[in-house]
């Protein structure tokens, strides 16, 4: 038996990302969850448009985004529950600027550097259309053809009901499994 629970997004867990703008010169940090893939180049973003952060955003078009592993995790939530409208986050995060200006922290496994290419308001909330331009990545999360490992890289996931969750073990290659179901039907 199934349940309909109406309207309730499940598509998660998604990464929790580190989100940073330089604010009056300095960065300013914000935990986001709701993050989407649009293309290979574009990431979304779901913002209460009042957020201290959302201010650097918007004035410089210019971004961080910042997969979380554990080294990070303390941090990433401290960010994500004080505002920079009241508390100085900017020394959270050593961090050096990008080649776009955005701050990039130095203890992130992987930063994209992105432009905000547009704004789409639903609801009241902001779905930032982020496109990335740079991508830093600590060499040791590098494979042997220059992409990320995530079996190394393990990044923090967020599931709805405010839980962190971890990326488990690899469990098969795509493509492999389709072609076995294809010649079990023979
Ligand atoms: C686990 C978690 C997930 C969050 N996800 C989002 C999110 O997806 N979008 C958003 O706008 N705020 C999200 N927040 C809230 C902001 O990170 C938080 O309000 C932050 O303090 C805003 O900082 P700022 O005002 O300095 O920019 C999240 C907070 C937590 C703890």
């Amino acid at each position: 038996m199934k349940k309909n629970i109406g309207s309730y997004n499940a598509a998660f867990p998604t990464p929790i990302v580190v989100v940073g703008a330089m604010v009056n010169g300095k960065p300013n940090w914000f935990e986001v969850a709701w993050v989407g893939i649009g293309d290979a180049s574009i990431i979304t973003l779901s913002v209460t448009p009042t957020h201290e952060t959302c201010k650097g955003i918007n004035e410089h078009k210019v971004l961080s985004i910042s997969l979380t592993d554990d080294i990070m995790l303390q941090r990433a939530d401290y960010v994500g529950i004080v505002s920079g409208s009241k508390v100085d986050k900017s020394k959270v995060f050593p961090w050096t600027k990008g080649e776009l200006g955005a701050p990039i922290p130095d203890e992130a496994p992987v930063t994209m550097e992105c432009e905000l290419l547009d704004t789409y308001t639903d609801n009241g909330m902001h779905l930032l259309i982020c496109k990335v331009v740079n991508t830093f990545v600590k060499e040791e999360f590098l494979d042997d053809k220059q992409k990320v490992d995530y079996s190394k890289l393990k990044p923090i996931l967020f599931e709805p009901r405010f839980q962190y969750l971890r990326t488990g073990e690899v469990v098969g290659s795509c493509i492999q499994p389709g072609k076995a179901y294809a010649e079990s039907l023979k």
